[in-house]
């Protein structure tokens, strides 16, 4: 039987609810890139995503009805996370349940064997994913990557 939070990856079927939730004004607003997208322009990247082999797209998913996504985008080593809710499941304390799974995930997912250290970019406004990020036990790299945004990272323990 299915749990009540699920951590599932992306299929096709996702394209609409992934370019939505991509142009919800709060995620917009933490995002790097805050620009509306096109549906063109998230179909050429929502294929390029689900094709690539270092890319780990999920769903999460709350008694079965979708509620947020989780990326591990994967370079050598490390795995940057990307993470965010629906507007309708946000505070309600999902988003850690979302990102504690997205952790495991860099353990069990057999793509993400090579990762030892995953990586989060916050910008300094989203207090909410900061103390999200820090509460799990992400700590500050104090060199910021780039304005307006801090890097919280974490070593894989298998
Ligand atoms: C980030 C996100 C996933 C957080 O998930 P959430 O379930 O809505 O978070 P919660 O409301 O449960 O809050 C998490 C914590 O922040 C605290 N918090 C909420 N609003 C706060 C505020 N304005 N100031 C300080 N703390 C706040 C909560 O009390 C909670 O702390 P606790 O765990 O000690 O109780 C969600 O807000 C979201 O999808 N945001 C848009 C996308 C985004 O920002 N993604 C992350 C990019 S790095």
């Amino acid at each position: 039987m299915q749990g009540k939070y699920l951590l599932r990856r992306a299929t096709p079927e996702d394209e609409e609810v992934l370019l939505l939730w991509k142009n919800d004004p709060t995620t917009r607003e933490n995002s790097g890139d805050s620009r509306v997208v096109t549906s063109e322009e998230h179909h050429n990247w929502f294929t390029r995503r689900l094709q690539s082999e270092n890319v780990l797209l999920y769903i999460f998913c709350v008694g079965g009805v979708p509620a947020g996504q989780g990326r591990l985008d994967l370079l050598g080593y490390t795995a940057e996370i990307s993470y965010g809710l629906a507007p309708e499941f946000r505070g309600k304390g999902l988003g850690r349940k979302l990102l504690t799974q997205l952790m495991e995930k860099a353990i069990s997912d057999p793509q993400a064997s090579e990762i030892t250290v995953l990586y989060g970019q916050v910008k300094y406004s989203n207090v909410i994913s900061k103390k999200l990020f820090k509460s799990l036990g992400f700590k500050e790299v104090m060199e910021p990557s780039k304005s307006g945004e801090m890097v919280l990272y974490k070593k894989v323990v298998r």
